[in-house]
């Protein structure tokens, strides 16, 4: 999330700046590979693809980097150390200091010139990093990367970092805080929303899709949190996590080591404690697994504050000791809290902290920088800016991802697409006929994005066949408070259908929203009992940044659709399902439980010596709900009817070397053309450990014509169908293996594989 201004910090006084003449001819005697700095410099043309030069271009950047290293003071090494946010105490003089390695937040592109043209002042002209948190976009927005999970397609979530990172990067930006690669199986957590949700096979592919259309967009990622963090313990944000080293590996790791693998430049630590030590203090993860077993060469960033968080976890008596902590267990850049700033110097002159671990530090960060290009990079030129946001491309982008991100969960009657005898229908719901999300105001000083109404845009694709009215029900867009209820019920009774926009928005997103209920607000199920009272057919769009529990109403109302917050086209997004133009074709990548007691809830549990069967006492479940979901993991309906059969594999049996190889026949036997999504769920009957109840290995979009079949194929490699042991040995076993083939995660259509 962008953070307010507000959460800047002072980081001391300024040091006394030398003269600019001094400063220059420093620069221009001393300085290896300097800064380009002329000002007729054309104006970008796209946003440079960044990826780690390989070969001699690597080998050159490394003596460079000595060269660089040598020439450096230590004020000027730990300046590099130090990332910084716009703020009421931030300075630009830090820039010219040499004091300032990277700052964040700065949206406006005049400011991001500065900065800039501050740092190339300072006595070695070192380019600064510039970050954002470019979640799901700039100025377009995209659906949330657990809507653009839902796609299960990663070429629209490549598409959606891809746009996210060439508006920022035409902005000036050059770094974002993402992806947030964190698992999520709890949606009390509020940043569910921020990952791919709880499969682990999901989360891997798009988290290398993520990267790499950051990196086409021209900004360096940052897979964050490393690691744990989505395992807050029942959900509070910030809170102790606790994983055990098999769990961690098979399960948490794989999407970082995906990450690493795609290029990622950056890494975050996380803000919780996992095991026992926070994670900006984990020596063993950061140094021994990250840069040594994954052999990751960018730095690794501190969380907002994380380093000074450490004397609250109690892991640091004071400041100087929290940044000893700290740079000692591999964390190279300081978010914010000033300590390596403050502290560093005097712990290397101490012998605290040695000058190699400093040097090592400086050196990674210079390496990405001149991986990044930075410093041949022309001055960024602001004035290109404008007419780089929101462009017709992007919007048209963002449309397509949000279309795939729709999930349909109940359809009564075919009651959607809105049939031909529908004459009005009733939009009821502040987020449905207000205008704006809060997002969208964020990157000030740029022409903003004004999304459509959800009422406007249904009344333009229905035309004058249908009457559209409208009745906010809530007494705000935030729909925390109840409103005109009675207002909304008559608005509703005079309609042949209702269309109701419930869930969460404003600061119900994100950092620091854990939830305890995750039922709808109160008066936002009062309201819906009204419609529902009118006995009139109600689709409920459930727009939120979680999974919600459905449980009170979902079998009361006709139609329900999930949208995880659909970004700036999501409203006509919603209108085009809504009115049959786009059949739907999401899927949900976490599970919906039935309560929120539930929770953590997800489909690849291990079996327990008593799964439910006989459905008593003595069997795993709960006296007061059921055990099953709502809907399962992987779920999602269309418009059309889909079959699965015939599914064959080429061979019965597989040698550890090689891979589960098949193919099944989808069928659409009825309704208009659309798309499925294959899953391909594999199950290890009996293991030295006992292993999950199935796992999805493979997934595939495709489109599949009216009447029509498509046969799909897949080939699983053997070798991704083990797992770790509690030191982190990853094994494969041979033996049989079921393997599931269908449309969500209770897949019944299976065959059976023999491993030798
Ligand atoms: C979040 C990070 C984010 C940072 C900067 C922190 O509070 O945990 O994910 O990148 O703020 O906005």
């Amino acid at each position: 999330m962008s953070v307010p201004a507000a959460r800047g910090r002072m980081p001391g006084a300024a040091r006394a700046p030398m003269t600019a003449f001094l400063r220059r001819l420093l620069a221009a005697l001393l300085l290896l590979a300097p800064v380009a700095a002329t000002a007729q410099q054309p104006a970008l043309s796209g946003p440079p693809h960044l990826a780690w030069r390989t070969g001699a271009e690597a080998r050159a950047i490394e003596r460079r980097i000595d060269a660089l290293l040598a020439r450096m003071t230590l004020a000027e090494k730990i300046g590099q150390l130090n990332l910084w946010g716009r703020g009421d105490e931030f300075r630009m003089e830090w820039l010219t200091e040499g004091r300032t390695g990277a700052v964040m937040n700065f949206t406006e592109p005049a400011d991001i010139r500065r900065v800039q043209q501050a740092a190339a002042r300072s006595r070695l002209g070192i380019p600064p990093i510039i970050g954002l948190d470019a979640v799901n976009g700039f100025a377009t927005y995209f659906p949330q990367p657990l809507g653009q999970a839902a796609t299960f397609n990663p070429r629209l979530v490549e598409l959606a970092s891809y746009w996210s990172a060439r508006e920022a990067r035409a902005a000036g930006v050059n770094w974002t805080f993402a992806p947030m690669i964190d698992m999520t199986r709890d949606a009390r957590w509020g940043r569910v929303m921020e990952g791919a949700g709880e499969d682990t096979h999901l989360a891997t592919v798009l988290a290398g899709a993520r990267v790499a259309g950051y990196h086409r967009g021209g900004l360096a990622t940052s897979a964050k949190h490393f690691i744990g963090y989505g395992e807050a313990e029942g959900g509070r944000d910030y809170n102790s996590v606790w994983i055990p080293v098999s769990k961690l590996w098979d399960h948490h790791m794989p999407p970082f080591r995906a990450a690493v693998d795609a290029g990622a430049f950056t890494v975050m630590t996380s803000l919780s404690a996992m095991n026992g030590i926070a994670s900006t203090a984990d020596r063993s993860l950061v140094t021994d697994v990250l840069k040594g077993r994954f052999r990751f060469r960018g730095f690794v960033v501190s969380d907002f504050e994380s380093v000074g968080e450490l004397m609250a976890h109690g892991m640091a008596r004071d400041g100087a000791d929290a940044a000893r902590r700290a740079i000692l267990a591999g964390v190279d850049m300081d978010m914010m809290s000033g300590l390596y700033d403050k502290h560093l110097a005097d712990l290397v002159r101490t012998g605290a902290v040695p000058q190699t671990r400093i040097d090592d530090a400086v050196r990674r960060v210079l390496r990405v920088k001149m991986h990044m290009g930075l410093f041949e990079e022309a001055p960024y030129e602001p004035a290109t800016a404008a007419a780089q946001m929101a462009t017709p491309q992007a919007r048209a982008d963002s449309l397509a991802v949000a279309r795939e991100a729709v999930v349909l969960l109940r359809n009564e009657g075919a009651v959607l697409p809105v049939k031909p005898e529908v004459g009005s229908i009733a939009v009821v719901g502040g987020l449905a006929t207000h205008q704006e999300d809060w997002q969208y105001s964020d990157n000030v000083g740029l022409p903003r994005v004004r999304p459509p109404k959800l009422t406007d845009e249904l009344a333009r694709l229905l035309g004058d066949r249908v009457r559209v009215t409208s009745a906010p029900g809530l007494a705000t867009r935030c729909s925390l408070a109840a409103g005109d209820t009675a207002g909304a019920v008559a608005t509703a009774a005079a309609a042949d259908l209702v269309v109701v926009m419930l869930g969460e928005d404003c600061e119900q997103i994100g950092e620091g929203t854990s939830r305890a209920h995750l039922d709808l607000p109160a008066p936002q199920q009062a309201l819906l009992d009204a419609l529902i009272g009118t006995g009139k057919p109600v689709v409920v769009i459930m727009h939120t940044s979680r999974p919600f529990v459905l449980t009170r109403f979902a079998d009361r109302v006709a139609a329900i659709l999930q949208a995880f917050h659909l970004g700036t086209e999501g409203r006509t997004a919603l209108a085009e399902v809504i009115t049959g133009r786009i059949n739907p074709s999401g899927k949900l990548p976490m599970t919906f439980p039935r309560a929120t007691g539930q929770a953590p809830i997800y489909y690849d549990r291990l079996p327990t010596g008593r799964p439910r069967i006989k459905d008593f006492r003595y069997e795993t479940g709960y006296l007061d709900e059921k055990l099953e979901p709502l809907f399962p993991f992987g779920f999602g309906l269309s418009y059309a009817r889909f079959a699965f059969d015939r599914l064959a594999l080429d061979s019965a049996t597989v040698p550890l070397t090689g891979a589960v190889a098949g193919s099944v026949r989808v069928s659409n036997t009825a309704g208009p053309a659309g798309r499925e999504v294959v899953q391909v769920y594999v199950r290890q009957k009996v293991g030295a450990r006992s292993r999950p109840l199935r796992q999805l290995r493979h997934f595939e979009k495709v489109e599949v014509a009216a009447g029509g079949e498509v046969t799909v194929r897949f080939a699983i490699p053997v070798r991704s169908l083990g797992y770790h042991d509690d030191q982190a040995r990853y094994r494969v076993e041979p033996g049989e293996y079921e393997i599931y083939v269908g449309n969500d995660s209770n897949a019944t259509l299976s065959a059976t594989v023999t491993v030798r």
